[in-house]
C-alpha cells in the first residue's frame, strides 16, 4: 500500500522508520519531511498547514493511509478535510482533537468524568485572573488555553511571577489568541512519565511509557523546551500504577469522549504525574509525543500499519499491540540557544556512522539539505540521537556513544538524559 506522512520532525522520521518496517507499505511518501526522512520516503515541499495542497497531493498519488504528526493540523482540522476526499486518515477530527486544542476544554472534561487532575480554575479575563492569585496559594501553574508549541505553561513560585504571568499570557499576548483564555491549577510533585495510547473511539491500547526532560539544561534548569531527549520505559511505571491509569485515566477519558459526541481516534497522549495521592493528568497531547515516538517506536514489535487501519476501523480490541522486552534512550542535539534564538544553516557531518545499525538511530528533526545536496542544521531541535539496548543502563551509555559520532556547529546536548536510572 501507499503511505503519506504529514510531517517533518524528528517524531515523523520515528513513524517514516516504523512505517518502512511493514512489508504491507510500497511507497512511501511525506510532506515536507526533512533530510533524513528524504532518504526512506519521497517528500514534497509542501507545508503542514496547506490541507487542500495535501490532499490533492493524496489524491493524485493513490495514498491508502495518510498519518498526521504534528499537533497544529489535527487541531485545525486536516482530518476533516482529507477525509471529505475520500482519504483514510490516521488521527483524530478537528471534534476530537480539542483534547489537546483546548486546555480549558480537557480540564472540564477531567472535572466532569472524574478524571483525576490538578484542582483549577479558567479565566478569559486579565482582572478577574489578578484577583484570584490574591489569595492563592503558592507554588502556582498558568497555562494558555491553545497550542503554545508546548512553551504556554508558566510554573510560578511566588504571586509576583504569577501576577506577572498572567499579563504576558493575557495582556502582551505573548502565544497571541492562544492566550485568551488560561486555567491558573494548582502544582503538583512526583515524577513525570508519559503514556501513549491507540484509540479507536471504543478500545485504548497504551504503549510503553517514557519519560521527557523538558528543561533545557542539565538539572532541569533553563527554559522549556520541546523536550531535550528521553528513555522508555520508565521503571517508575510500575504495575500498580498501569492498572489505576488504565482503569481510572486512560478508559475513562476515551469513554468520555464518546459521551461527548467527540469519538477519538488515532493517539492519545497522556502527561502523567505519579503524585503521592495517586498518578494525575498533567496534560493531554492528540498525537505522539517528540522525542516520546523515537523511543516507543523504536521498541514496537506489532505492525505499526496493522495497529493505526485497526484504529481508523475500530477493530482495536482485537488487535495486538506489542512491544519488545528491551529499553530505548534519545539525546537531542540541538543547536545552542534553543529554544531561544539560534543560528542554522551548518553543514552536519557523520551521519554515514549510522547506517547499516539496527540498534542505533539518528532521528532527523531540523535537517535540509543545502543546494550542493549537504545536510544542514535547520531548526532548534536538530538530531535525536537514539539507542536500543536490553538495558536502559545500557541503552544510556550507547546513545551517548553515539552523539560523538555526528558534529556540527553550535552543537548543544544535555549530559543527563536518563541519569535517573542509573
Ligand atoms: P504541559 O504542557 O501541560 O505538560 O506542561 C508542561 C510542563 O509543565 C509539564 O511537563 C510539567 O513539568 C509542568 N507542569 C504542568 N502542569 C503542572 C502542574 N499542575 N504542577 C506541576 N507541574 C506542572
Ligand atoms: N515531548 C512532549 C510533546 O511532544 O509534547
Amino acid at each position: 500500500m501507499k503511505v503519506l506522512i504529514v510531517g517533518g520532525g524528528g517524531r515523523e522520521h520515528a513513524i517514516a522508520v516504523s512505517v518502512r518496517k511493514s512489508k504491507r507499505v510500497s511507497e512511501l511518501y511525506c510532506v515536507p519531511g526533512n533530510a533524513g526522512i528524504a532518504k526512506i520516503a519521497k517528500t514534497e515541499p509542501i507545508k503542514v498547514s496547506e490541507f487542500d495542497k495535501i490532499a490533492d497531493f493524496a489524491v493524485e498519488k493513490g495514498i491508502d493511509l495518510v498519518i498526521v504528526g504534528p499537533d497544529d493540523p489535527l487541531v485545525g482540522g486536516i482530518t476533516d478535510v482529507l477525509t471529505k476526499r475520500g482519504l483514510r486518515v490516521f488521527g483524530p477530527n478537528k471534534a476530537a482533537a480539542i483534547l489537546e486544542g483546548s486546555k480549558a476544554f480537557s480540564k472540564d472534561l477531567m472535572k466532569k468524568y472524574n478524571i483525576p487532575t490538578a484542582a483549577y480554575e479558567t479565566f478569559d479575563n486579565a482582572d478577574e485572573a489578578l484577583k484570584y492569585l490574591e489569595t492563592a496559594p503558592v507554588p502556582i501553574v498558568l497555562k494558555a488555553d491553545g497550542l503554545a508549541l508546548g512553551k504556554g505553561v508558566l510554573i510560578c513560585n511566588t504571586r509576583e511571577e504569577a501576577k506577572a504571568g498572567v499579563k504576558e499570557l493575557m495582556l502582551d499576548k505573548k502565544f497571541g489568541s492562544a492566550g485568551n483564555k488560561i486555567v491558573i491549577e494548582e502544582f503538583m510533585t512526583g515524577r513525570e512519565v508519559s503514556v501513549l495510547a491507540f484509540v479507536d473511539g471504543k478500545t485504548v491500547k497504551p504503549m510503553s511509557s517514557a519519560q521527557d526532560h523538558k528543561r533545557a539544561k542539565d538539572n532541569d534548569e533553563g527554559l522549556n523546551t520541546g523536550g531535550m531527549g528521553n528513555f522508555s520505559p520508565s521503571p517508575f511505571y510500575t504495575e500498580e500504577v498501569d492498572k489505576f491509569c488504565k482503569e481510572h485515566i486512560y478508559q475513562a477519558t476515551v469513554d468520555a469522549m464518546r459521551a461527548e459526541g467527540r469519538e477519538f481516534k488515532g493517539v492519545i497522549f497522556f502527561g502523567l504525574m505519579l503524585t503521592e495521592k495517586g498518578p494525575k493528568v498533567l496534560e493531554y497531547n492528540a498525537r505522539f509525543g517528540d522525542p516520546e515516538a523515537q523511543v516507543v517506536l523504536t521498541r514496537m514489535k506489532s505492525d505499526i500499519i496493522d495497529v493505526m487501519e485497526a484504529c481508523i476501523d475500530g477493530r482495536l480490541s482485537e488487535t495486538d499491540v506489542e512491544f519488545y522486552d528491551n529499553a530505548a534512550v534519545c539525546v537531542i542535539l540541538a543547536s545552542d540557544g534553543y529554544p531561544l534564538s539560534y543560528e542554522k544553516g551548518f553543514k552536519i557531518t557523520g551521519l554515514e556512522k549510522f547506517e547499516g545499525k539496527d540498534d542505533y538511530y539518528c532521528f532527523h528533526a531540523g535537517t535540509c539539505f543545502d543546494s550542493d545536496g549537504n545536510v544542514i542544521t535547520n531548526g532548534g531541535r536538530v538530531l535525536g540521537i537514539t539507542a536500543t539496548d536490553a538495558t536502559l543502563k545500557g541503552a544510556r551509555a550507547k546513545a551517548y556513544e553515539a552523539t560523538s559520532w555526528v558534529d556540527f556547529k553550535n552543537k548543544y546536548m544535555r549530559t543527563d538524559i536518563g541519569k535517573a536510572i542509573e
